[in-house]
């Protein structure tokens, strides 16, 4: 099968000079003549061309004008754009290369050069058009690599977390439900991308530090004494600690930390006030209430989402973040957000 010859677009209204430009190029390519800028657009959208020719002495504005469209077109914005005129004009030449052309010649070219001149930027057109392809190449496949290593990593936390709770049968599944609570409150709130994966994650390891408290009292019925709950307030620390040697884009090990502090410095394990933290840490807070007053626990039957609901207003602004209540409060009210039990 014979190479298919490029395609050149010649846009000039004067005969004589496209005549000339025909006849340098015939040979080597395929030519659509036309005499107006003012059909250049459509037709440029509907051949996608390889080369444009604009003749620049009539309709100077139209031929800059249209440079500049096809320019800011997706489709053609990679369509190498020549200028041609009679006379060499400084003010014509930048005004050409400003609307996105590649090149200026003036009409008493020698043919060979060109048939160089355009052959070069075919080339350079070409090896945009390679490097284009190459990246969207290495985009797909690292996103595939990405999203195999984003499951490979949710798997293993998901192992964690059944490792963890194991340990405390009444708690099995709470930390993927204050998860997915923060993660729709974060959502609604329009926090950014990494503050809604951040909260993904350190919503699904907060408890992760309990790991390392006694079974003795993560299981025992009825309300712990002093000295126990003194012990369980560790967990934080020791979530914190163990995130901490983990490589993350996220700040999970500081959200970890937070997840039991309150705005007034009432809560463990630092007693940090508001402004000392994280909102991703206020909207965990917020949806680790909402859940374990929800749940049932050794020492006490499920206090329901009404109760819970209560809890977190009326301590709106005091212990928990004003804007994380009003929105967990409008899912849960108007939004019938259910727990995944
Ligand atoms: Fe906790």
């Amino acid at each position: 099968m014979p190479e298919k010859k490029p395609h050149i677009i010649i846009c000039s209204d004067l005969p004589g000079k496209s005549d000339q430009l025909s006849l340098a190029l015939a040979e080597d390519y395929h030519l659509t003549n036309i005499n107006t800028t003012d059909t250049l657009l459509d037709i440029s959208y509907q051949q996608l061309p390889d080369v444009i020719i604009i003749n620049i002495n009539l309709n100077k504005v139209g031929g800059f004008k249209a440079c500049e469209q096809l320019k800011s077109n997706e489709a053609t914005v990679d369509i190498p754009v020549i200028f041609i005129s009679e006379i060499f004009d400084e003010t014509d030449t930048i005004k050409a290369f400003n609307a996105g052309a590649v090149d200026y010649m003036k009409y008493a070219f020698h043919q060979k050069e060109l048939r160089a001149r355009i052959r070069n930027h075919l080339m350079l057109k070409q090896s945009r058009e390679n490097l284009k392809k190459k990246n969207q190449l290495l985009t797909s496949t690292m996103s595939k690599e990405n999203e195999r290593l984003q499951q490979l990593m949710e798997a293993t936390i998901r192992a964690i977390v059944q490792t963890v709770e194991s340990r405390d049968p009444y708690t099995a599944g709470h930390q993927q439900r204050v998860s997915d609570l923060s993660y729709e409150i974060a959502k609604v709130m329009a926090l950014d991308a990494s503050q809604k994966m951040a909260i993904k994650y350190a919503g699904i390891l907060h408890d992760i530090g309990k790991l390392r408290v006694p079974d003795a009292i993560l299981n025992r019925p009825g309300k712990l004494l002093s000295i126990e709950f003194d012990v369980l307030k560790i967990h934080p620390q020791i979530g914190s600690d163990i995130l901490d040697t983990v490589p993350s884009p996220w700040p999970l090990s500081r959200i970890i930390l937070e997840h039991h502090e309150r705005l007034d410095g009432s809560g463990y394990p630092n007693g940090i006030t508001s402004d000392n933290m994280l909102i991703e840490s206020k909207v965990i807070a917020v949806a680790d209430v909402m859940e374990a007053m929800s749940s049932h626990r050794p020492y006490r039957p499920s206090q329901g989402i009404d109760l819970a609901l209560e809890e977190i207003n009326n301590q709106k602004g005091l212990l928990y973040d004003e804007q994380t209540v009003d929105t967990c409060t409008h899912l849960f009210v108007k939004g019938n957000y259910k727990f995944g039990w």
